[in-house]
């Protein structure tokens, strides 16, 4: 066996043997560096005589592309084992929750939205909105308030300047105008719920100058008062977690309900604690009824084909009873020892499934 074959043999039993690139980079300088065994022997064409140098000469290129090859294509496989090996270590399980935790919680007040969203979801109900600034026309007109009554004096209305034509804008007094919006934009059957913000002059324990609502609508052909109250009963079971909670509707008025009501859910109270299904005392939760003709018909349907009902709770209210929260002022405190104590964890999702507020 000649020479070259023997420094072959070793060379590519040396580059096999290299466990990983620094390894092998040892072998590559040691065979095609400056001083290696490689480049030494490639030194000695130089000094051959011309018969030597015709057959030395290809054998000793020939050794140097072979070896340069064998390094390179072990150079790819150490990369791929490399590569191979990382992405195993680094191997994720993108449904742990995260390793340090953002100390984030959410607000009871997006919780309870939350949770009414997943009930009405749940009964077909889809989402609509509205903007915070409505015009006189869709916050009191178009619903039936007559133009002067005091109803709009009712609701502690926070007005803009008034503008050339003296119309006035106004801080929207509840969500009932995207009920407006939604009947002038869509054809019936509509069955929404309308979650937001609502703005009225007022301002103790229980009253903020900004609150949450959440209004319902449906229209159809057919939807009637046992409807609206098959509906209600069913939310208020499925938001206070419990298999039986009595009801009671009381009769009431709204300019852009007939017959309106206000229904009342059955409670007692134990100790600090409010709990609802059981007792004997009743709390109003919501107002409610069949859209009155007079809506119907300002918002371009007949009232000879159209009927449906409507409702609208508030949102703060129900959290501070569900979640037995005495004071709303410090909902919009911006106190985050208070947000620590009183909201959830970003990662429980409210749903029927698994319970609203586990
Ligand atoms: N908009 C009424 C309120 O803010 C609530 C309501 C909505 C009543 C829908 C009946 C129907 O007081």
């Amino acid at each position: 066996m000649s020479d070259i074959e023997n420094l072959e043999r070793d060379i590519t039993s040396k580059i096999n043997a290299a466990e990983n690139e620094a390894a092998l980079e040892a072998v590559r300088v040691a065979a095609l560096g400056k001083k290696g065994v490689v480049s030494e022997r490639m030194k000695t064409i130089g000094k051959m005589t011309p018969e030597e140098r015709k057959e030395m000469g290809p054998a000793l290129n020939g050794l140097k592309i072979r070896v340069t090859e064998a390094i390179e294509a072990k150079k790819a496989a150490l990369e791929e084992l490399a590569l191979d090996a990382r992405l195993a270590s680094e191997k994720l399980d993108v449904t742990l929750p995260p390793p340090d935790l953002p100390a984030g919680k959410i607000h009871p007040v997006s919780q309870v939205f939350e949770e009414i969203a997943a009930i009405f979801s749940a009964m077909g109900f889809d989402i609509a909105e509205g903007p915070d600034i409505e015009d006189d026309f869709h916050n009191f007109t178009a619903l039936n308030f007559p133009p002067d009554h005091p109803a709009r004096e009712m609701h502690d209305t926070f007005f803009f300047e008034p503008k050339e034509d003296g119309s006035r804008q106004v801080l929207r007094t509840h969500t009932s105008p995207v009920q407006i919006r939604t009947m002038m934009s869509r054809k019936p059957p509509i069955r929404i719920i309308i979650p937001g913000r609502t703005f009225r002059c007022d301002s103790d324990q229980t009253h903020t100058p900004m609150f949450h609502q959440v209004e319902g609508l449906v229209i159809d052909r057919e939807s009637h008062m046992g409807h609206l109250k098959g509906t209600l009963e069913a939310f208020a079971k499925a938001f206070f977690e419990v298999d039986n909670v009595g009801t009671r509707f009381r009769p009431h008025f709204f300019p852009f309900t007939e017959p309106s009501a206000e229904m009342d859910v059955q409670y007692e109270r134990v100790g600090n604690e409010v709990r609802f299904g059981q007792g004997v005392d009743w709390m109003e939760i919501l107002g409610c009824g069949m859209v009155h003709p007079s809506v119907l018909r300002n918002c371009g349907l007949d009232p000879d084909e159209y009927q449906g009902f409507a409702f609208g709770m508030g949102v703060d209210r129900l959290a501070m009873l569900k979640y037995g929260i005495p004071d709303l002022r410090d909902f919009f405190a911006a106190d985050a020892r208070w947000l620590e104590h009183y909201g959830f964890d970003p990662l429980d999702q409210p749903n029927l499934a698994t319970g609203l507020s586990r």
